[in-house]
């Protein structure tokens, strides 16, 4: 795909691999020496990737295995490169021969085919594939757990499924319990199965819905965050319009923000338990591109996802006529459980590299007994 396969300056990934192709990866590199890492901690984020309920998830459910091929001695990183592979296994890619020359609206197809002159694997939609949030995956298992050693804390959830929201505020325990419980990831179990009888109608009808994966941020320390170019806003937004099927990224109030008075909108600062905090977090714990040592709010918009068997049109490339399509094959008809745990992952990876490059995260973790 040309270069653009990685991320970060301190702590870096990069991505490879396709949905259909042998395997997906990732080499995270300037990992830290002397984090304890097993294959045990990827397969943890891993699993949480398949909702274990058939009616809402496609029907390629891969139990992926991960590899963990370099960068691990006696159980701790050595601060060399960490490269992770899962094997590709579940593919069918029959469906995709026949629509090869029909672009799927809403999908990556066409702008894929004109960019690169018709050589990049579209099985499965190749690249662009939603599978290649594995690679992303795995390598926020590492920076979650890299975080976890300075208390911070990556969390994502599902706040809503097409109209169907939970105004409930969590606490963090709530959302640190119930996330993964509910198979649509929401933390509010009743809403969740509300949420799940919309995935399901969607799905009956050929059809697909979206919705917001919310994601909090705790005890991210003030100052992180490199402006300009790399306030830690952006950079968060960049990684999350890297998942696919985000179209939309908001901090605190995000959009609702622009309707406010200054007085409303501003967050007070108070003392807590001897601390400077806010009374409020309208600004999601973000201010001038840095921390400020409040909650990291964000809301990530997932479209509904492109591939549905309802009809539509398209056309065909191979006579340059008008055509429809009804695309088969094995299709979430809900993007938004899937995405929760790589919003946590692209957040976390963010999060850990901007960690490093202002120095609240050392190089070596100790010294080896
Ligand atoms: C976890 C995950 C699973 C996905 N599954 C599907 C799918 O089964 N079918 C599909 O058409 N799109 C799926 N998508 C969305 C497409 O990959 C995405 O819409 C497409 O690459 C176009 O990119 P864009 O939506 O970011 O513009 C999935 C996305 C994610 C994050």
């Amino acid at each position: 795909m040309l270069a653009g396969n990685s991320t970060g300056k301190e702590f870096t990934i990069t991505s490879f691999g396709e949905s259909h192709g042998k395997i997906v990866g990732v080499v995270v590199d300037g990992c830290p020496a002397g984090l304890p890492l097993t294959e045990a901690d990827i397969q943890a984020e891993l699993d949480r990737r398949i909702p274990a309920d058939p009616k809402i998830v496609s029907a390629r459910i891969e139990k992926d295995k991960p590899r963990i091929l370099s960068g691990i001695f006696e159980g701790f990183t050595t601060g060399a490169p960490i490269a992770m592979l899962v094997e590709n296994k579940e593919v069918d890619s029959a469906d995709y021969k026949a629509i090869k020359d029909l672009p799927r609206p809403g999908h990556a197809d066409y702008p894929a085919r004109i960019k690169y002159g018709g050589f990049n694997d579209y099985r499965g939609g190749g690249r662009f594939s939603g599978r290649v949030t594995v690679a992303l995956i795995m390598a926020g298992a590492i920076a979650k757990k890299l975080l976890s050693q300075f208390d911070v804390d990556v969390l994502a959830y599902t706040r809503s499924v097409g109209k169907t929201r939970s105004d409930k505020k969590f606490s963090i325990q709530e959302i640190r319990g119930n996330r993964y419980k509910a198979a649509t990831r929401c933390p509010d179990l009743t809403c969740a199965e509300k949420m799940e009888e919309v995935i399901v109608e969607a799905r009956k009808e050929g059809e697909s819905i979206g919705g917001v994966v919310e994601c909090i941020a705790v005890n991210v320390p003030v100052g992180v965050g490199e402006p300009m170019f790399d306030s830690l806003d952006a950079d968060l937004a960049k990684a999350l319009f890297n998942v696919p099927a985000v179209k939309a990224v908001e901090f605190g109030l995000g959009f609702g923000i622009a309707e406010l008075k200054g007085s409303e909108s501003n967050d007070a600062y108070v003392i807590q338990d001897g601390k400077v905090a806010t009374s409020t977090d309208n600004m999601g714990g973000i201010l001038g591109g840095l921390s400020n040592g409040m909650p990291i709010l964000i809301r990530v918009a997932i479209k509904p996802t492109p591939s549905i068997s309802a009809k539509q049109k398209t056309v065909d490339l191979s006579t340059m006529e008008d055509s429809v399509i009804s695309v088969k094959g094995k299709h979430d008809p809900c993007v938004v459980p899937k995405a929760v745990p790589a919003v946590e992952a692209a957040v976390a990876v963010i999060l850990a590299d901007h960690m490093i490059r202002a120095g609240f995260i050392p190089k070596v973790l100790g010294n080896k007994k």
